[in-house]
């Protein structure tokens, strides 16, 4: 995305004052080549959900672009719109709430290609899909609360990899789950990546998990992007003071470095 700015009207303080708004992103630049796992983190609040949105079309920027394989998202043909919906797709931070619980896990997995018309052998991609994230066939017939929350997390990434997507999109995906399988969750992500090609954005709040999972971390504040590098790079010599606050939460956590990138 190229200079995108994001605009929220909020309630009138009186009822003849003008109405206020809020700046949400704010001339945001952000790539991603193909096979390329980025990071982006920041405080809450900071807009990294409203990013999101942004990316994968869910919500119109006021001002900038979203490019997608060449071509303007907002102006594009119906064609073009479609591949790029069917190629951008989303994890949730939490699958429990993510997942229909009254709906058979097979039923939730086509429920992508259903709504996006996509012409397949759908039983055989739900089996494919399901070996791609480590799951059997016999989670088909299941509900979701028949399983735990990383496998819960599991079936949630072969949703959104149902649609054979070209970029992933995880916003806080493994920040719900237990720390003794998030590096499960985190694992199966680089995996993804190296092995199917996948492009990913990954979002947290925790540069130590971002950096885990990625080779080049976006830093946001207040909706602005205020440094990009390597993780080792934001670790070491943090310019921004948005990433040195960010470096100084994990070490007071953790003490120390933790994780490594991906190259
Ligand atoms: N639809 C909306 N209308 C008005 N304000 C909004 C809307 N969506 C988000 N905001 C505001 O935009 C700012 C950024 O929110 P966003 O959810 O993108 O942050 P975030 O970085 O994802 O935070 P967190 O780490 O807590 O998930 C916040 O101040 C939020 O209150
Ligand atoms: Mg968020």
């Amino acid at each position: 995305m190229r200079q995108v700015t994001q605009t929220y009207a909020l309630r009138r303080q009186s009822l003849f004052g003008a109405r206020p708004s809020l700046k949400v992103l704010d001339h945001v630049d952000l790539d991603v080549r193909p096979g390329e796992a980025v990071g982006l983190v920041g405080e809450s609040g900071s807009g990294k959900t409203t990013l999101t949105r942004i990316l994968t079309g869910s919500e119109r920027p006021q001002s900038g672009n979203v490019l997608f394989d060449g071509f303007d998202v907002w102006s594009a043909d119906r064609e073009k719109r479609r591949h790029f919906r069917r190629s951008v797709q989303i994890v949730l931070q939490n699958p429990r709430s993510s997942l229909d619980p009254r709906m058979r896990v097979g039923t939730s997995l086509l429920e992508p290609l259903r709504s996006l018309q996509i012409d397949c052998d759908h039983a055989a991609r739900v089996i494919e899909v399901l070996d791609q994230v480590g799951l059997g066939r016999n989670a088909i017939e299941r509900y979701p609360h028949e399983f735990s929350g990383g496998q819960l997390q599991r079936i949630a990434i072969a949703r959104a990899l149902m649609p054979g997507p070209k970029v992933l999109i995880a916003d806080e995906p493994v920040s719900a789950l237990d720390v003794s399988i998030q590096a499960q969750v985190l694992n199966l992500l680089k995996d993804l990546v190296r092995n199917l090609g996948l492009s990913l954005v990954f979002i947290a709040h925790d540069l130590s998990v971002v950096a885990y999972a990625t080779s080049r971390v976006f830093v946001m504040s207040s909706g602005k992007i205020v440094e990009v590098g390597r993780p080792l790079d934001l670790f070491t010599k943090p310019q921004a003071e948005a990433t040195r606050n960010l470096v100084g939460a994990v070490l007071s956590v953790e003490g120390g470095l933790a994780g490594t990138a991906l190259d």
